[in-house]
């Protein structure tokens, strides 16, 4: 089965765009990776992880060296994919994308290493889902840059080991906790990121804003960052909604009262929550006395996947004290109650 790896020089990328694709993945189409940051000076909190990645860049460059290997984690959404076009940016080196379920078989790994140069990166988005006996060529990949083939099979068997370039990998995953302890501990740096205050995603909001040509008010603004759910890549998709909305009934500027009717319409409440959001609070509530209640309950009865739950839409209602995770399982909090009942 062919991949639908996109390889391309992330230092001219602005300029070629992209050279060789099978699938172009959502957030890569054209409209929102104008949106994205490329440089540090440009992307918005993250303060921290921002911090430890320009010191080990510029250490890597005094020294003359590649990177260590880096691993992201947070929620969909947060910046991981962003973070490390701007890495291979301010190294000045390609980066090459994938992710761990198109990676099949251990050829298909090979396929990649192979092919990059010394210094380059290689992004391996959701690398969790790597099935394990391709997890097993990435160990001495990372560790010395080779790669074992094994040629015949039973008494003929002979192995090849096939030295690699000093690449980079950056990791990203949305659940850190299913990474296998040996492949977590082959990363040198691994940071995770969070959740944005709603002042930074008034910088984000207004920044797009501007890139998109659209006049928004302070107001409008502040209200669009609050119901973001903490998320830029939620940020950006509902500006291009409200951006419709006040196109055709205000006059084309965003308003506080343009963005309450949009969101509206979209299904998006003052805290940000989506109908998802609100249908797994109420299941609890509801189905379940406010819980404590296991995952895969919570799922049957939602008729939605375990995992979308644990990765999309419990991290924001956890930060949020609407939902606490026990030892017996989920409960929701009194506000979370006061919310749903404010229906609002
Ligand atoms: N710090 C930031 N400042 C400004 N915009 C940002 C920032 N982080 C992310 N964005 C915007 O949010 C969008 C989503 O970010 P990105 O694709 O990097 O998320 P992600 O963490 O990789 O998500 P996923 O886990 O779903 O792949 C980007 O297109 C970018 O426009
Ligand atoms: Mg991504």
């Amino acid at each position: 089965m062919e991949n639908d790896i996109i390889s391309y020089s992330s230092v001219s990328s602005q300029k070629k765009g992209i050279v060789t694709s099978k699938k172009i993945p959502d957030d890569l189409i054209k409209d929102i990776t104008s949106l994205r940051p490329t440089s540090f000076k440009e992307y918005i909190g993250q303060n921290d992880t921002v911090e430890t990645l320009k010191i080990a860049i510029q250490a890597a460059k005094m020294r003359e060296e590649p990177l260590d290997h880096i691993l992201l984690h947070g929620p969909p959404g947060l910046g991981k994919t962003t973070v490390s076009h701007i890495i291979a940016n301010e190294m000045g080196k390609d980066l090459t994308v994938t992710s761990g379920p198109t990676l099949e078989k251990g050829g298909d790994l090979i396929g990649i290493l192979t092919n990059l140069g010394e210094g380059d990166m290689l992004f391996i988005d959701e690398i969790h889902r790597i099935p394990k006996i391709v997890e097993e060529f990435l160990y001495p990949a990372m560790e010395d840059f080779a790669v074992d083939f094994v040629f015949d099979k039973g008494i003929h068997a002979r192995s090849h080991r096939y030295r690699l370039k000093q690449f980079v990998l950056i990791g990203a995953t949305t659940r850190v906790g299913l990474l296998s302890s040996p492949l977590r501990d082959r990363f040198g740096i691994f940071r995770t990121l969070d959740f944005y205050t709603v002042e930074q995603l008034v910088i984000i909001v207004k920044r797009s804003a501007l890139i998109l040509d659209t006049p928004i008010s302070n107001d409008g603004a502040l209200e669009l960052a609050e119901r973001s759910r903490g998320t830029p890549r939620v940020t950006n998709r509902l500006l291009k909604r409200v951006r419709d909305y006040s196109q055709v009934k205000s006059h084309g500027k965003v308003t506080k009262e343009s963005v309450r009717a949009a969101l509206e319409l979209e299904g998006i409440d003052k805290l940000g929550l989506t109908s998802l959001d609100r249908n797994y609070l109420r299941t609890i509530i509801e189905f379940y006395n406010g819980g404590p209640v296991g995952i895969e309950a919570i799922a049957a009865t939602l008729q939605e996947e375990t995992d979308t739950l644990v990765d999309v839409v419990e991290p924001f209602l956890l930060k949020m004290g609407l939902v606490q995770r026990t030892s017996s399982g989920r409960k929701t909090s009194t506000m979370a109650y006061q919310h749903m009942k404010s229906k609002s």
